[in-house]
């Protein structure tokens, strides 16, 4: 691959999506070529699971149907825009990627999921490939649960499959972001993101040069 792969993770609230653009604005003022993403929902059949996985009931999937669908997304995602875009040279930016499965599917689950079965489901969809950096913002589910109500009040959106869940799914997969970035400190950052979206932005920034050294 000749691009890099960049994933920005983190609870629901904790202002992911304004970071992935910032993000990339500022690598296309140093030259590089970036392409921004999601999941799930990236390409247009993602759209559709997308729809499927984020809206209506919350218990309307056994867990391991939900992480089924998460991959299914992540492997279309993968193949017919991830990998392509980096072997043309691209930085991918991605707002979410494999870790959130395992934080809210594994960790905000309880553990209902066998971790090995991720772990195969992982390897099925995506080898060895791993992102080359994955920055996880981290915010108090209280204050990011608020914000994320208020965004979906403003924007008039339904997306409030996950936000309708109890506060200790929430607080399970924060402890679960953590646990990865223990897991895997050279790949991982964790960032406090209760704080102003500059100063957050900076600190990406920083973590983006020196990590990736643009
Ligand atoms: P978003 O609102 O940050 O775009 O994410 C959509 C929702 O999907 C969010 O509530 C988190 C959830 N999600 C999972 O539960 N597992 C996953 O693997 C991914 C990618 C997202």
């Amino acid at each position: 691959m000749n691009g890099k792969f960049i994933t920005i993770e983190g609870g629901e609230g904790s202002g992911k999506s304004t970071q992935v653009k910032l993000l990339a604005s500022y690598l296309q003022t140093k030259g590089i070529d970036v392409l921004t993403t999601k999941e799930p929902g990236g390409t247009p059949e993602g759209k559709v699971l997308r729809e499927l996985l984020v809206t209506g009931d919350k218990d309307k999937f056994d867990a391991i149907t939900e992480c089924l669908l998460y991959y299914a997304d992540r492997r279309n995602h993968l193949t017919k825009l991830v990998w392509p875009s980096m072997q043309e040279g691209k930085w991918v930016i991605s707002d979410r990627f494999a870790d959130s499965t395992e934080a809210y599917q594994y960790y905000g689950y309880n553990k209902r999921v066998d971790y090995e079965t991720l772990e195969n489901m992982y390897k099925i969809v995506a080898g060895d490939f791993k992102p080359d950096l994955t920055i996880i913002l981290d915010i108090d589910p209280k204050v990011g649960m608020q914000r994320s109500f208020a965004k979906a009040q403003e924007m008039k959106v339904k997306e409030l499959r996950f936000e309708s869940r109890q506060l200790e799914f929430h607080q399970n997969l924060r402890q679960g972001f953590l646990d990865i970035a223990k897991r895997e400190p050279k790949r991982c950052v964790v960032l406090n993101a209760d704080k102003d979206i500059e100063t957050l932005h900076r600190e990406i920034v920083e973590v983006v040069q020196s990590r990736l050294g643009v």
